[in-house]
């Protein structure tokens, strides 16, 4: 692993990559890393994520009580959310929250990304989705992203932004990218009369090559049940296949509620 002072020059380089590829506003965001089971370096609260050096760069414990600060700075007012993912995921060295465009207007209107449009999404990231609202800072958003920490490493948080998680900073930060431009071709595709959804089938091809190329991180390649017994997995199941995942109950429930109302209006 590079050094300390490496690292900390990579997370503001992510930083900038974030900040002038538009996926944060003022002071928004923050960027994580483990660098050993008890030492974390993050971002510090309040300042532009686009121009920091490393003397800005923080470091804490698990708990994430400050460990080292330089004067004026104090660890990120998200930290418990970042901690919260590293305690539930042992696999996650890097967490990235950002505020893209796209992906929060999908938080914002209440819409998970599960659509399956585009073989890269569907590879690198499966389904997105959108842990409930939650207050800044307190443990309102790790308690609510919880909920799908072991079965996803991107999730959309409601009327908020995004968070996405991995085995390195560089990956963390490519989810991040990911999950905005599958967001934004979501978004377009539907202004254009709504995207062509790949076939269970396409889908199934796809989820092979991710097992093929062994890649890292929770998918629902690997985590659905059927596909454990050696049947397809299901796309948005979210490891929950049997129990049921907020992402499919929240479809199923838009399918029924809009059924009920267009009988109510035929008067059936
Ligand atoms: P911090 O500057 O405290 O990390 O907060 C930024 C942010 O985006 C909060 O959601």
């Amino acid at each position: 692993m590079a050094n300390e002072f490496e690292i900390k020059k990579q997370i503001c380089d992510i930083g900038k990559r974030i900040y002038n590829r538009g996926m944060v506003a003022n002071n928004d965001g923050n960027i994580s890393v483990k660098i050993s089971e008890n030492e974390f370096l993050c971002t510090p609260t309040g300042v532009s994520k686009g121009f920091m050096t490393p003397e800005y760069i923080c470091k804490v414990d698990r708990d994430g009580k400050v460990l080292q600060a330089n004067a004026g700075f104090k660890p990120s007012s998200e930290i418990k959310m970042h901690m919260r993912v590293y305690k539930e995921r042992p696999d996650v060295k890097s967490v990235v929250h950002a505020h893209p465009m796209y992906a929060t207007a999908f938080a914002i209107a209440g819409i998970p990304l599960t659509q399956p449009i585009m073989p890269e999404a569907v590879i690198a990231l499966g389904c997105v989705p959108i842990a409930k609202y939650g207050t800044p800072s307190t443990n309102e958003i790790p308690d609510a992203v919880s909920e799908y920490v072991q079965y996803f490493d991107a999730v959309l948080l409601e009327n908020h932004g995004a968070l996405t998680f991995s085995d390195s900073l560089l990956s963390a930060y490519n989810k991040m990218e990911s999950v905005e431009f599958y967001a934004q071709l979501l978004y377009l595709s539907r202004q254009l009369g709504g995207p062509k959804e790949l076939s269970d089938a396409q889908v199934q091809r796809l989820y092979e090559i991710r097992r093929q190329f062994g890649m890292t991180g929770k998918h629902p390649a690997n985590l659905c049940a059927n596909t454990k017994e050696g049947k397809a997995s299901c796309h948005n199941c979210g490891g929950h296949c049997g129990q049921k995942s907020q992402t499919a109950n929240a479809s199923e429930e838009l399918v029924k509620n809009i059924t009920a109302k267009v009988i109510k209006e035929l008067g059936l």
